[in-house]
């Protein structure tokens, strides 16, 4: 099978580095892909980036299959594209995928559908947003209802920061047409987990549950990143929460998406928060995998990927199961200089050379320049690492670290503390 796989970062990576060992695979291209999945055997990179022309190469290529890793071609209609021309690919046409690139649309859905989230409103005149956060008090939540890349959910710790941010937004036009429209919901405290799982239109398929990092520093501290690390599996979803979500979360869209016409075909990611009391409520859904959850999760699998997809694209999840490698995966992310406000780019990268099957670096914002690896983006590599659990595997991984280097790189040394604590 000649596969496609839609990104550049170190999710895509991952994914073409598991689907490049499966038996089935004869080639796999990601597009545009990295330095990593350059560096890879049998993975190619094609340096496309318009839909028309990812069509015209999956048709000349006769590629197999196509699955797109981030949002916004997702947003942009790209599953639409293909099935017009017949093509496989794996992911939520563009009305699905509204769940992800509307905060709004998220929320009016859940509330249609009695999933529980955060109570809310959205905003598009400033003052009526004002007064409704003098009415709530702080802290409190600011979300742009569009994509914004991990950057539009303002925690408000004070009222003056919530105001700041509507300011910002419907005033100052900051988050340009992706702020004309802000959700406000209440502040929710518990922990955060990733619930990953694959839904064929009418089966759902429950990956290995996850949690990222997604604060700059340790201790949760700095400010909030697209997630400086992630392992698999999070303990805190006991197997009784893992019912709950399913019942009250994953099914609930299945089916409102169905009933709405646009039944959900791809990843889905709910991101949650779990009360003490063992109460759920979704912070919001991403169509896609999670960058870096995807890491420790692909580490882990021990299925064939491209059987699940394809069985995904049949309608046939119900026929399969996924099988885990029963230790912890966890990832650390090695970021640049002046990551998340202004990554530097272009600083040399070394990885010595390492033969342990249980580590495997992979690449991010990397690119080769002169046959010299550099860096060339915010988040540059998640160093990933299996282990018997969550502090033998954040031992390896911390341990090849530090034997990269970059200069000024920054990452931090507790992934994983809610998992290794006891
Ligand atoms: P989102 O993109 O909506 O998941 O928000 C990004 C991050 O902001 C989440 O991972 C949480 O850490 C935090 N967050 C979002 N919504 C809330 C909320 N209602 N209460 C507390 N924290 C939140
Ligand atoms: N790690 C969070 C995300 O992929 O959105």
């Amino acid at each position: 099978m000649k596969i496609l796989v839609i990104g550049s970062g170190g999710r895509e990576h991952a994914l073409a580095w598991r689907l490049a060992q499966s038996p089935r695979t004869s080639k796999i291209f990601v597009s545009p892909g990295n330095a990593g999945t350059f560096l890879e055997d049998s993975i190619e990179n094609v340096p496309l980036h318009e839909i028309e022309d990812l069509i015209k190469f999956a048709i000349s290529e006769n590629i197999d299959m196509t699955i797109v890793g981030p949002e916004a071609p997702l947003s942009e209609g790209i599953v639409d594209a293909f099935k017009a021309r017949e093509l496989m690919i794996f992911g939520p046409v563009a009305a699905a995928a509204q769940l992800e690139s509307s905060k709004d649309f998220a929320k009016q859905f859940m509330s249609n559908h009695n999933i529980p989230t955060a109570e809310y409103s959205t905003f598009t005149e400033p003052n009526e947003a004002h007064n409704y956060i003098s009415a709530k008090g702080a802290p409190i939540v600011v979300k742009a209802d569009g994509l914004a890349a991990g950057k539009g959910v303002v925690v408000a710790m004070t009222e003056l920061e919530a105001h700041e941010a509507i300011d910002m937004m419907l005033v100052d036009n900051g988050m340009g047409v992706a702020g004309a429209k802000v959700v406000i919901e209440d502040f929710l405290v518990g922990e955060e987990a990733s619930f990953i799982v694959m839904i064929d239109g009418e089966h759902v398929l429950p990956l290995a549950t996850s949690q990222d990092h997604k604060r700059l520093l340790n201790n949760d501290q700095g400010p909030n990143t697209g997630g400086m690390g992630a392992y698999s599996p999070a303990p805190v979803v006991t197997p009784e929460l893992h019912a709950k979500v399913m019942k009250e979360v994953i099914k609930p869209v299945l089916n409102g998406m169905k009933d709405a016409g646009t039944p959900f075909v791809g990843f889905l990611y709910a991101g949650l928060m779990i009360a003490s009391d063992q109460t759920i409520k979704v912070l919001e859904f991403n169509c896609r995998l999670g960058d870096p959850e995807t890491q420790p999760i692909m580490m882990r699998l021990k299925s064939d990927l491209v059987t699940l997809v394809e069985h995904a694209l049949m309608g046939t999840l119900n026929k399969v199961e996924s099988s885990w490698d029963l230790r912890t995966a966890l990832g650390i992310v090695l970021a640049a200089k002046g990551y998340p406000q202004s990554p530097r780019k272009g600083d040399v990268v070394i990885i010595p050379p390492q033969d342990n099957a249980d580590v495997h670096v992979f690449h991010a914002g990397t690119a080769l320049i002169d046959n010299q690896l550099v860096t060339n983006g915010g988040r540059v590599l998640c160093v990933t690492a299996l282990g018997e659990n969550a502090i033998k595997a954040r031992d390896l991984a911390l341990e090849t670290s530090d034997r990269i280097s970059f200069a000024d790189k920054q990452y931090r040394t507790d992934i994983g503390y809610r998992a290794t604590k006891n």
